[in-house]
């Protein structure tokens, strides 16, 4: 197949579910120059959905706006042209195999279809599906308009001429995407995460920091570091002679447990599941929810701004042939997955 295309402007895209996500999800597509339409069954959430993606449409610098609509199902959406399909509906398997069994007689055949699952594969999804070869993951994280990265996962039966197509146009709506040739549960972004979590939780169990250390050890010490090199770069900045050591001597004693830790199982049975529940770690009622929240958004914002230059896209709709970002994936070309380690 070679007729995916990864050029956004004019092309038609369909969002599949209007939630958390797919409001942001549809600007980043917006912005890129696609004609967006979010298939939304809740009627009610279609204006304000509209008033959010042209807002922040607007502010980022976006002036020609492309068209963003809203249906309340598949069977509204004209097909005929429609590139792509991201699929942001709610995290349920059966749900999203009965969906993607329609997307695959509906769309058109020159139409990729993707799914923002957080953990499901997308092998799964797609099973005995006659499509599949167009099938892939394409994961986002929140606010998806917000953090550049888009991860593009490949599945057992997926098209590596798609997965590019798909990677290039992402880079081509402003985001930064990096190719997964194996859709391992939680791709790339969240193994790293769930690694890191599941030792500072660990640490909290044990005593050996509180929940606020934890924080401020990441945030103001390695972490603040990763706004300018990732993990593999910032060793070659330290020296792998003296990574190597460190790894030989810690990794021993690193919790390996499959279970999450004490501390969270207790918060989950007591409710305390944060913000959305009014408590997690510290307690949230609405007035310091909110301040939180600003403070949060103004803080990426400004993260954002200051990476701006390593974006693929600084602003305007429509490609650009801005210089590739220092930590590119381009030579990541879409091969046969790697032999499962053992
Ligand atoms: N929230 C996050 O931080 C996050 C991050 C990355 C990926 N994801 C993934 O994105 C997906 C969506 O998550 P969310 O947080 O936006 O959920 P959400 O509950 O906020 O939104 C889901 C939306 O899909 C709609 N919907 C449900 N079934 C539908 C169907 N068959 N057709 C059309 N619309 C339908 C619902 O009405 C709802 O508005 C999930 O798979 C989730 O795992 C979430």
């Amino acid at each position: 197949m070679s007729n995916w295309t990864s050029n956004p402007l004019g092309m038609p895209a369909v969002v599949v579910g209007g939630g958390t996500m797919g409001a942001d999800v549809a600007v980043v597509l917006a912005r890129g120059g696609c004609h967006v339409t979010v298939v939304e069954p809740h009627t009610e959430r279609h204006e304000r959905l509209v008033a959010h993606g042209l807002a922040e449409l607007a502010a980022a610098g976006v002036i020609t706006a492309p068209s963003l609509a809203c249906v309340a199902s598949l069977d509204d959406v004209d097909w005929a042209d429609v590139g792509l399909v991201v699929e942001c509906i709610t995290e349920r398997l059966a749900d999203k195999q009965a969906l993607f069994a329609r997307l695959d007689k509906l769309a058109p055949p020159g139409a990729v279809l993707t799914s923002n699952s957080s953990g499901i594969p997308i092998s799964r999804i797609c099973q005995g599906l006659p499509g599949r070869a167009r099938m892939l993951g394409l994961h986002f994280f929140m606010p998806a308009h917000l953090v550049p990265l888009v991860e593009v996962v490949m599945g057992e039966a997926s098209d590596p001429a798609a997965a590019r197509a798909v990677f290039d146009l992402m880079r081509a709506c402003g985001s930064v995407p990096v190719m997964v040739r194996k859709d391992l549960p939680g791709f790339l972004a969240n193994r790293l995460q769930h690694a890191l979590a599941r030792e500072a939780f660990a640490l909290i169990d044990q005593g050996v920091a509180s929940a606020d250390d934890v924080d401020a050890a990441v945030r103001f010490g390695f972490g603040f570091r990763f706004l300018a090199a990732g993990p593999v770069l910032q060793r070659d900045h330290a020296g792998l002679d003296v990574h190597c050591a460190a790894a030989s001597t810690i990794y021993p004693s690193l919790n390996n447990s499959a279970e999450p830790a004490q501390v969270l199982q207790a918060a989950v049975a007591a409710g305390r599941v944060g913000m959305k529940a009014g408590a997690g770690f510290h307690d949230w009622p609405d007035a310091t929810r909110a301040t939180e929240r600003a403070r949060y958004d103004s803080l990426l914002r400004a993260g954002l701004a200051l990476l701006s230059p390593e974006l693929p896209r600084a602003a305007g709709v429509g490609p650009s042939p801005a210089p590739a970002p220092v930590f590119s994936s381009d030579t990541a070309t879409p091969g046969p997955a790697p032999a499962p380690q053992p």
